[in-house]
């Protein structure tokens, strides 16, 4: 198996394509430090971790919180005997709005998860992957929305083109240390975000619920909606070897979307 053995931490792993990514490195070999906020809401991936034959940890963690995600790769390390691997998958949808309607809480809020958890997450893993010399993959979600805006969606949009950046910018300054960076642009996959992005646009627009998500669903170039698997199997492709030659980019899985 690709990753037979290495050590990877996930955060926002109890659901969603966190919990996808988790099954799927499970399968490619690897042991798996599981971060959310709560240890309660992981115990449905650890259970499907488990299953597949590989070691877990859970970790209550916030990734908003630097202090948080260096205990994470410590306990990664110390408890695993290793840390190879890092996806900085957890993120926030942010209300749905127009430019104009969003707020200075709505800005810090997702700009604290969303670009403050990718930041603190490359740093705290570089600084580990050094210490231990061998390396490393750093791995982070972004979207469709890095790569193009769309209406009332600017703001969480505008988190992950600063995610693209922060990739862009540590990839060169970590290569010379073995280390990759690279995202994975997922367009829509039904996961709870996407309910909650549907729901937010039933409120402001008047749409009907599950309305919006047929819209752009229907816009989808293979004909369905993503589901986390589709997006894992591409994670895979960046945790193992066969990306070891790939740094500082964010291709973009979303079935035929958008198009680069
Ligand atoms: N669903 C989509 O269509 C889609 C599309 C493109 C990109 N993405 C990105 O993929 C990632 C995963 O999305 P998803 O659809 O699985 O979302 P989701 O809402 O289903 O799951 C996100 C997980 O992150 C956790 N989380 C939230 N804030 C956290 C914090 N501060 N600290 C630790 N964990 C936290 C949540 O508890 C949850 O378990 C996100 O970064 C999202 O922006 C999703």
């Amino acid at each position: 198996m690709a990753i037979d053995g290495k050590i990877a931490l996930i955060t926002g792993a109890a659901q969603g394509i966190g919990q996808g990514i988790a099954e799927r490195l499970a399968k490619d070999g690897a042991d798996l430090a599981l971060l959310d906020l709560t240890e309660d809401s992981l115990q449905e991936t650890k259970a499907k971790v488990e299953a597949l034959g590989r070691r877990t940890i859970t970790i209550a963690g916030d990734v908003s919180d630097k202090a948080s995600l260096e205990s994470a790769v410590n306990r990664t390390a110390d408890e695993l005997g290793g840390f190879d691997i890092i996806v900085n998958n957890a993120g926030i949808a942010g209300p749905i709005t127009p430019v104009e309607g969003i707020t200075e809480a709505d800005f810090d809020k997702i700009y604290a998860i969303n670009v403050k958890g990718v930041l603190f997450g490359i740093q705290v893993a570089a600084a580990k992957f050094k210490e231990l010399g061998k390396g490393g993959k750093i791995i982070a979600a972004t979207s469709i929305a890095a790569h193009d805006s769309f209406p009332m969606l600017g703001l969480y949009s505008s988190t992950k083109f600063a995610v693209r950046a922060l990739i862009q910018a540590s990839a060169q300054e970590l290569g010379a240390h073995g280390i990759t960076v690279n995202g994975y642009s997922p367009g829509i996959v039904g996961t709870g975000m996407w309910e909650e992005i549907d729901r937010g646009f039933a409120e402001l627009t008047g749409a009907e619920i599950g309305a919006t998500y047929k819209k752009y669903v229907e816009g989808i170039t293979m004909g369905r909606a993503s589901t986390p698997e589709d997006v894992a199997n591409f994670v895979s492709y960046l945790a193992g070897p066969d990306s070891d030659y790939m740094t500082g980019q964010t291709p973009l899985i979303d079935g035929g979307m958008v198009f680069r």
